[in-house]
């Protein structure tokens, strides 16, 4: 099943309901207040298996049905959680066997939240348990409108070292290998005679002397994700069968500095996917990391909308600095998740707590009430949500993909490496930076995905690749495709063996270079780029001894370790064109690349400095979204209809300073798609 729930028409507009922390009479209350905003939906009951199951099998659904009424009533749908997030006291009491364990060994005590054990069979029957009563209770309630399992599966637990995970890890080394010839093969044990004779000798890889077996690492991480995703599968089953025809979800982490559950593994067994973001506020490009993630997670959903589950309405209370956002930050963060994919905007959360660790995280009602800048920020948005409700089911299209896996991430950043500078995302950022600057709209796509449509590909620090993406990159290539290819890219494959004759193994041959040593930079360390593209521009982080083999070089080192050594290399191959960058140019250095690359595979660029302008289409209409992020009034080339401020475009659209338009062009009849 795969299925936007019905009762949620236009663009969805809501967040996290936690009733339970307050009397009955506040529920009234929320219920006038959500109208006021145009609420039209809230996920309630997340953190609350204590009350709903206070001893084992005795469960207490009334005061949820109460509430469940009580939105119905007020014309909100309900997305309902199972309420296994957080196990209660008395489960962990009775069995505390179901506790995580970290790699040291450490037992993590109950106290916070999410202490259980992906593996643990024992929290497996109690969720399960929880789940049936809270299914037969409310299935066909008519305020429900989806299921949502859980709470960010992984968060907290996502790796568990414990006994009962290692034999769970083991049985899933057996599947996956067979017998334990092909476990010592894959995990290289010959190497410091690490040679498995039982499978009873593996265990997961907990705190060593010094860096435990790589792929033993690379397998873990891949098991834990496995073992998250099972949990999921269980309850929504089980859900299924019990509450037939109503959509179950999850809500992921798609941030940058989440890295544990491979998403793109997870995306098709969501019948909606959804996502929670929390701005990086530490940095002053928040709203291009909030776009990466947004991209990233209709990559996840395979293109189709998808539910932004949470964002803060201001500030959260987990950072070591906790920054509110600023005038009208608000609803231009919540139209980006909306430009890029999302049909619906949730918060965490409703009303902000009195009392526990998340009471200085801002929340839609904020403790000083609703006489209050953010409540009138709050009410405007529902209005503004409401007004461009035509935009939902529209897509998204993207002239260029990025290639992202969260194996290759694993990989790319286990310990023992050539450099610490060299990280996943690093590059990946740098490239999505450059492109979003210059207003270029960027899929970011699974390796394996079918490519055809797109001018241009990224391959960046695509350290672990498979035969098959080899494959398929070059028939890419030979198809006319523009391709970039980033060092530490291709060296190893499935297993994490490097791939020999050259770096980087899997392209050498499609790239027509050799690379025979890598060349870390030290700390801050800047070598001069020469050649006419890249002429005046910086290389950082790293440079690599590499050979031309039919490539054409683009440019070279001037200076540092390998002067007179190439950089960037262009290789024609059919009729497209494989590019290789051995270096981390500078932000310009970056710039220049990126440009030239549009510009050699006929993608669109528009520059409007601080401005985000992306498009959604749809059968009748396209919409326009222009987001100004700049303190300046800004005029962008629109014709059409302004749905945020009804005004008409003829010609441009101007959006003041820290504003949003979202224009909605009509597709000439013929035209459409
Ligand atoms: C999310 C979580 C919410 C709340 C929020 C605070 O990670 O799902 O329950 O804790 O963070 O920012
Ligand atoms: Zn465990």
């Amino acid at each position: 099943m795969s299925a936007w729930p019905d009762a949620l028409t236009g663009i969805a507009f809501g967040g996290d309901y936690n009733p339970e922390q307050w009397p009955r009479e506040t529920w009234e209350q929320d219920a006038r207040l959500m109208a006021e905003a145009g609420v039209t939906v809230v996920s309630v009951g997340i953190f609350s298996w204590a009350l709903l199951e206070p001893e084992q099998d005795r469960f207490d659904l009334d005061w949820l049905g109460e509430v469940m009424d009580l939105l119905h009533r007020s014309g909100i749908s309900v997305d309902l959680a199972t309420a296994t997030a957080s196990p209660p006291p008395w489960l962990s009491h009775q069995h505390p066997e179901i506790l995580p364990q970290n790699a040291d060994g450490t037992r993590l005590w109950p106290g916070g939240r999410q202490a259980w054990c992906p593996s643990s069979p024992v929290f497996r029957e109690r969720a399960l348990s929880l789940v049936t009563a809270l299914a037969q209770r409310f299935a066909g309630h008519p305020a429900l409108v989806m299921w949502h399992v859980s709470n960010e599966l992984g968060g907290h637990n996502a790796r568990c070292f414990c006994d009962v995970s290692a034999a769970d890890f083991r049985r899933w080394l057996e599947r996956r290998y067979g017998d334990l010839e092909h476990l010592n093969d894959a995990w290289g044990t010959t190497f410091w005679s690490q040679r498995y004779t039982d499978w009873e000798q593996i265990l997961p890889p907990r705190t060593a002397p010094t860096f435990p077996n790589p792929t033993q690492q690379l397998d873990f991480s891949r098991f834990s994700s496995d073992a998250l995703l099972d949990h999921y599968r269980a309850e929504r089953d089980l859900l299924h069968r019990l509450s037939p025809g109503v959509p179950v979800t999850t809500n992921f982490m798609v941030m940058s500095h989440v890295r544990d559950m491979d998403y793109f593994a997870w995306g098709p067994e969501m019948d909606v996917v959804s996502q929670d973001h929390y701005l990086e506020a530490h940095r002053d490009d928040a709203h291009v990391e909030l776009a990466f993630s947004a991209d990233l997670t209709r990559g996840v959903a395979n293109g189709r909308p998808w539910f932004l589950m949470e964002h803060s309405p201001s500030a959260v209370n987990w950072q070591e600095r906790n920054i509110a956002k600023q005038p009208g930050q608000l609803r231009r963060n919540s139209l980006a998740h909306v430009a890029r994919g999302a049909d619906a905007v949730c918060f965490f959360q409703w009303r902000a707590s009195r009392a526990g660790a998340e009471k200085y995280h801002s929340a839609l009602v904020p403790h000083a009430g609703t006489d209050t800048r953010l409540w009138r920020e709050v009410v405007e948005l529902g209005r503004t949500l409401e007004a461009i409700g035509e935009v939902a089911g529209s897509r998204v299209r993207a002239d260029v993909a990025i290639l992202f896996d969260w194996e290759a991430r694993w990989a790319a950043e286990l310990d023992s490496h050539p450099s610490r500078d060299v990280t996943y995302l690093d590059l990946m950022q740098r490239i999505y930076r450059a492109l979003w600057d210059l207003g270029v709209t960027v899929d970011l796509v699974h390796p394996g995905s079918d490519l055809s449509s797109y001018r241009m590909v990224v391959a960046p620090t695509l350290y672990l690749t498979t035969d098959s993406t080899a494959a398929e990159l070059r028939s890419y290539v030979e198809q006319g495709g523009l391709l970039l290819v980033s060092y530490w890219s291709g060296i190893v494959d499935e297993h994490d063996h490097v791939r020999l004759g050259g770096y980087p193994g899997a392209f050498r041959d499609l790239l027509g270079i050799s690379t025979e040593e890598f060349f870390p930079l030290r700390a801050g360390e800047q070598v001069r780029l020469g050649g006419d593209l890249l002429a005046g521009a910086a290389a950082q982080v790293w440079t690599e001894l590499l050979s031309l083999r039919g490539a054409d070089e683009v440019a070279g080192y001037v200076d540092g370790p390998l002067p007179g050594i190439p950089a960037l290399t262009r290789n024609e191959v059919g009729s497209g064109a494989a590019w290789y960058l051995a270096t981390r140019p500078d932000e310009m250095g970056t710039a220049a690349l990126v440009r030239e690359l549009c510009a050699a595979s006929g993608v669109d660029v528009h520059q409007h400095g601080g401005v985000e302008v992306v498009r959604r289409h749809g059968p009748e209409a396209s919409y326009l979204f222009v987001l100004n992020h700049t303190a300046e009034e800004v005029e962008v080339a629109a014709t059409g209809t302004d749905l945020v401020s009804g005004g008409v475009c003829a010609g441009d659209v101007r959006v003041p300073a820290g504003s949003v338009a979202v224009v909605r062009e009509e597709v000439p009849q013929g035209a459409r798609p």
